[in-house]
């Protein structure tokens, strides 16, 4: 079976490289597996200080795969995906993106989740969800508005507009862009490896205290938001334009 999830080890650092570039590395349930897997490792293991996760310098990722989400729709909060996203969340080890090309859908999602992340400045970052009959995902219908205002974050999450890497650093959903996704993912893996000079449970108490003042809304939010996703991937409006993806070409 293709590695369509790496695990790279440099010294207290874990790399969680997304490869599968043919399709964009668009998303499958058992690459959820993997990811949540992979952070479940780093949070469990006293060697790792920290992990990266990275697309590589041609692009990030095209999203939940639309072919998987008519096939084997997430049914509840046991599937893949909420799996991934809440080892995501639950991690107490520093967690970092280096992001260059395409960023759809959870590939957006799953940024906000991070605590620091470095694009490249013309990275595509976008949240189609209603423009597939779905509807925002895992916090992003709280985070969003939070940070950016009501009006802006219409315009990402009712519209669907895509941005890019400098306006996602512009806007803090990104800590810094980059001139070109190589130095995008030079710059992520600097930044991940400075965890290794840090005292590791200071950093993992000082996430925890930045984290913990939203946790209990964004839980709650969270499965509000997966309640209606799941319902949302049965709708014909959602059937419709997810076929049409399927049938583009
Ligand atoms: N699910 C399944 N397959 C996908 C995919 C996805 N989310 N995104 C891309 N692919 C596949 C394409 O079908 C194509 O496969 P093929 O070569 O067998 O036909 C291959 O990946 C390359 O994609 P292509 O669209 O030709 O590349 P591009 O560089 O022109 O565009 C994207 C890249 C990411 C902008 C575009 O593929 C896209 O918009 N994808 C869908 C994103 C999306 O809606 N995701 C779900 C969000 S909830």
């Amino acid at each position: 079976m293709p590695d369509t999830i790496r695990f790279e080890r440099e010294r207290g650092l874990l790399t969680l490289r997304l490869n599968r570039p043919e399709k964009k590395n668009a998303l499958t349930c058992a690459m959820y597996s993997q990811l949540a897997e992979g952070l479940r490792l780093a949070d469990s293991d006293p060697d790792i200080n920290a992990v990266l996760i990275t697309g590589g310098a041609e692009c990030f990722t095209a999203g939940n795969d639309i072919f998987d989400f008519l096939q084997q729709p997430p049914n509840n909060l046991d599937s893949p995906v909420f799996h991934f996203m809440l080892n995501l969340l639950e991690c107490r080890k520093p967690v970092i993106a280096a992001v260059a090309g395409a960023a759809v859908g959870i590939g957006t999602t799953m940024l906000l989740h991070c605590d620091l992340v470095y694009v490249s400045t013309d990275a595509r970052l976008r949240m189609p969800f209603v423009n597939l009959g779905l509807c925002p995902e895992f916090g992003s219908s709280l985070i969003l508005p939070r940070l950016l205002g009501q009006a802006k974050a219409a315009e990402l999450l009712l519209l669907g507009e895509g941005f890019s890497g400098e306006q996602a650093a512009a806007w803090g959903i990104a800590t810094e862009a980059l001139g070109s996704g190589e130095a995008a993912l030079a710059k992520g893996r600097e930044m991940a490896l400075r965890f290794d000079e840090l005292p590791p449970e200071a950093v993992r108490i000082s996430k925890q205290l930045m984290k913990a003042p939203d946790r209990e809304q964004l839980r709650k939010v969270i499965e509000e938001e997966g309640a209606l996703f799941t319902q949302r991937l049965r709708s014909p409006e959602a059937m419709t334009a997810l076929s049409g993806f399927l049938n583009r070409h």
